[in-house]
């Protein structure tokens, strides 16, 4: 690989994008990005109103490099004005007990100042607004460190940058929408991709950042699956919005989590029990689960049992919030690995490949870095402990031990309600 060479990313995500803004810095001249959509892409789970921030890593590779990606959200002038730090509690009911365990004794381990264990009392006391029982909040731990970042600005902020830096974005439902690899038939090298308008771009290099998309475009052998994240908003007054400005982020691996509201008194939770929508796509005749997301069908809602368990955990926080409306209501798609480590690696077979994704869940605060370990895979030069956990790995038995968000997964087909439950829903208020 030299300057010259022609790299092509699948998606402006997180993974791509910051793959795409590192390679500039370091000299590449010729790089294309490839989105169904305009920066910030409304599809990536990249493009939201807020993301954790944090080092809490049961695995110590990730903890270090939350510490290294907080260092830069705190202090790149890229993302002024972006980040905020209200600390966050981090807890566990019952499945996910052994990775809190494991997070506190990481951080220790690593130096994070300010760890501390705290009861359900413990948060009343330090946190008066917060005024539920906080039943099934088991195992509670406070870190001052972590924070939320205003993650779609973040990444358009990024995105421009990149392209100050000669990056070439082509984006739209046709031009931007990649289709197909093209695949040399001898060979099995990767030579480009074709979009839906028909262009085929030709190219050296492809790096497939396509999020939960990914394992729909090209089959990955099991080692992704796309899962569905049910996130709702709730409009705060004025009033609310001052009188919760205490609350820090709160999250408990089972049972949902909740942010502090935004200036404009939006209030958002999300549910950590996710989604599967396993069928075959209709382009590539993969089978696999395929996101579904209110963008495409704006017709469909959250499904009903969601919904509820939703209002049931926020009930267990916020009791007097759990039966206002929702605002707003998004499945917002990532690609989960087995093991949750990312899958960073070359393709096994096609020469030309690289695959970047597989944020499990947890990929986004490494926005400002990731690019940069993905940018030393290409070179060859990422360090080897990283290669092996971020290697192709189909085909193995994962040891999914002391893993967060270890609930099985649902399957849509199986939940009621969500299908045109927003077009039920919007005639209806109209009537009234
Ligand atoms: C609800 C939710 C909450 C989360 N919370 C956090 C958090 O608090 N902290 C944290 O660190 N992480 C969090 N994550 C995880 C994080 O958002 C993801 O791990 C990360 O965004 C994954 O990056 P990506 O680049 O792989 O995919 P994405 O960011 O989803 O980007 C994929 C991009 O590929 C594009 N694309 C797909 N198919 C094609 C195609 N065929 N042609 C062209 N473009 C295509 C899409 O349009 C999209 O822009 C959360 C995820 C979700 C869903
Ligand atoms: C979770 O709960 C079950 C049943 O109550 C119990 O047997 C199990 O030990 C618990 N798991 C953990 C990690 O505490
Ligand atoms: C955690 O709390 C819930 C609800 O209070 C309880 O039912 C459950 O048994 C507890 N789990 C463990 C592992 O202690
Ligand atoms: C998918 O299947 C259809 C119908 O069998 C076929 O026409 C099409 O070429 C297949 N597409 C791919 C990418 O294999």
């Amino acid at each position: 690989m030299n300057k010259e060479t022609r790299i092509l990313i699948i998606g402006a995500g997180c993974f791509g994008t910051s793959t795409a803004y590192h390679l500039a810095e370091r000299g590449y001249t010729s790089i294309r990005v490839l989105d169904r959509y305009p920066p910030p892409s409304c599809e990536a789970a990249a493009t939201d109103i807020s993301k954790i921030i944090r080092s809490d890593y049961n695995e110590p590779l990730y903890a270090r490099l939350g510490i290294e990606a907080i260092s830069a959200w705190r202090s790149w002038p890229l993302f002024n004005g972006l980040y905020h730090v209200p600390g966050w509690i981090l807890s566990a009911s019952n499945l996910s007990l052994p990775f809190v365990e494991g997070s506190i004794e990481t951080c220790k381990k690593l130096g994070v100042k300010g760890i501390e264990r705290l009861t359900p009392d413990s948060i009343r006391s330090r946190f008066p607004v917060v005024t539920g029982k906080l039943d099934g909040w088991n195992l509670s731990v406070w870190n001052p460190t972590a924070g939320w970042a205003a993650a779609g600005k973040a990444l358009e902020r990024m995105a421009n940058a990149a392209q100050e830096n000669g990056v070439h974005y082509i984006s739209g439902d046709k031009q931007g929408y990649v289709r197909q690899l093209i695949l040399d038939e001898a060979t099995g090298q990767c030579r480009g991709v074709l979009t839906a308008d028909g262009t085929k771009h030709e190219a050296d290099l492809v790096v497939l950042a396509a999020g939960a998309w990914s394992p729909s475009l090209l089959d990955m052998h099991s080692q992704l699956t796309a899962k569905g994240h049910a996130v709702a908003h709730i409009q705060l007054t004025s009033a609310e919005t001052k009188h919760y400005s205490s609350f820090p982020i709160m999250d408990n691996l089972e049972l949902g989590y909740f942010f502090p509201p935004q200036a404009d008194g939006i209030f958002k939770i999300a549910h950590s029990q996710f989604i599967t929508n396993i069928r075959k796509d209709k382009n590539s005749n993969i089978t696999t689960s395929i996101p579904h997301t209110f963008l495409q069908v704006p017709e469909d809602g959250l499904p009903l049992e969601i919904e509820s368990q939703m209002r049931r955990n926020l009930r267990r926080v916020l009791p007097e919030l759990a039966d206002r409306p929702f605002c707003y209501t998004r499945l917002c798609w990532d690609a989960d690995t087995a093991d949750r480590h990312f899958l960073v690696t070359p393709h096994q077979n096609h020469r030309g490949l690289f695959i970047a994704t597989g944020g499990s869940a947890h990929g986004f605060k490494f926005l400002p870095v990731i690019g940069k370990y993905v940018t030393d895979l290409l070179e060859g030069t990422l360090d080897a402990d990283i290669v092996s956990k971020w290697k192709w790995r189909a085909g193995q038995k994962v040891e999914a031990k002391n893993l967060a968000h270890m609930d099985p997964d649902l399957e849509l087909e199986d939940l009621t309600g969500w299908r045109g439950r927003q077009a039920r829903e919007t005639s209806h208020a109209s009537k009234l």
